[in-house]
């Protein structure tokens, strides 16, 4: 079997945009429908306004920019960003991006929309790191305005590992991503990920290992810490079909989970 070569995969942002690309422009529709929906925001603007926290590679970024939005992104990570800062100037789009942690970040300014998905949230491995960013998120928004979160369920009952296959290619590079989970903790509330990257660039194979613990929710660990953050509401759940006429409960039975939250 090929040796893996441990690496932090955020600091080979090509690859791992290759391989989330696939669900942008839905992510990005699902985005502006959920606000023409359920968004209240009282007073119209132009450009109205989106925040995505952990912006990553800025494949949103760049989407919600070409929208017409106005788009602003952090991350921790310099060369995430730093791609994303290339891939706006080659699109000739316009957008701020900073280094800040997801676990508590403020702006001056005001945002109708604000975002993340992909389970990025549950990287934040403690209680009072997800109330603390879901507090931010609520004082950076308008009243009436979005946050879409988007993030796995945990099963407590498995005992098996899960896998994901993710494959892409872009400009001769191709990538084949898998994912495992492991069996989660639940007394920890947590569940070890790896990833591991198979990469064919002219003729050479490459193999890299990263591994990160998520933070685990089932449905009612979800909904109480909901109710921590009272300053936002939560008005509707969907899943990662993006599929308006198929709303869903927040409930255990579908665990890849999409829920809009509203400031109140
Ligand atoms: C799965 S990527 C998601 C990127 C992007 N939101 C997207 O949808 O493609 C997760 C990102 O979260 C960032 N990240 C992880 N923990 C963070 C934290 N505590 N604060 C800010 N960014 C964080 C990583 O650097 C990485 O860019």
């Amino acid at each position: 079997m090929a040796k893996h070569e441990a690496i932090d995969w955020y600091d080979t942002p090509l690859l791992y945009d290759i391989v989330f690309e696939e669900d942008t422009k839905k992510e990005g529709d699902f985005l502006e429908q959920a606000f023409e929906r359920f968004g209240r925001v009282a007073k119209k603007r132009s450009p109205r306004r989106v925040l995505e926290p952990a912006c990553g590679s800025g494949r949103l970024i760049v989407e919600m920019a070409r929208r017409g939005w106005q788009a602003t992104g952090f991350d921790l990570s310099q060369p995430m960003l730093d791609f994303a800062e290339k891939r706006l100037a080659e699109a000739k789009l316009d957008a701020t991006l900073k280094v800040a942690r997801m676990e508590s970040f403020s702006f001056r300014e005001k945002f109708e929309l604000a975002h993340c998905f992909v389970s990025t949230f549950k990287y934040l491995l403690d209680e009072e790191s997800a109330r603390g960013h879901l507090q931010s998120v609520a004082d950076a928004l308008l009243p009436g305005g979005l946050y879409l979160l988007g993030f796995h369920l945990t099963d407590y009952d498995w005992d098996a590992c899960q896998h994901e296959r993710w494959v892409g290619q872009r400009d001769g590079v191709k990538v084949v991503c898998n994912i495992r989970s492991w069996p989660p903790e639940a007394r920890k509330r947590r569940e070890k990920v790896r990833s591991r990257m198979t990469v064919t660039q002219d003729g050479k194979v490459r193999h890299t290992e990263t591994e990160w613990w998520f933070r685990t929710y089932d449905a009612a660990q979800a909904r109480k810490l909901l109710r921590s953050v009272p300053s936002l509401e939560h008005v509707a759940t969907y899943d990662f079909c993006y599929d308006w006429t198929t709303p869903r409960d927040l409930d255990d039975r579908q665990l890849d989970t999409l829920l809009i939250l509203r400031k109140r």
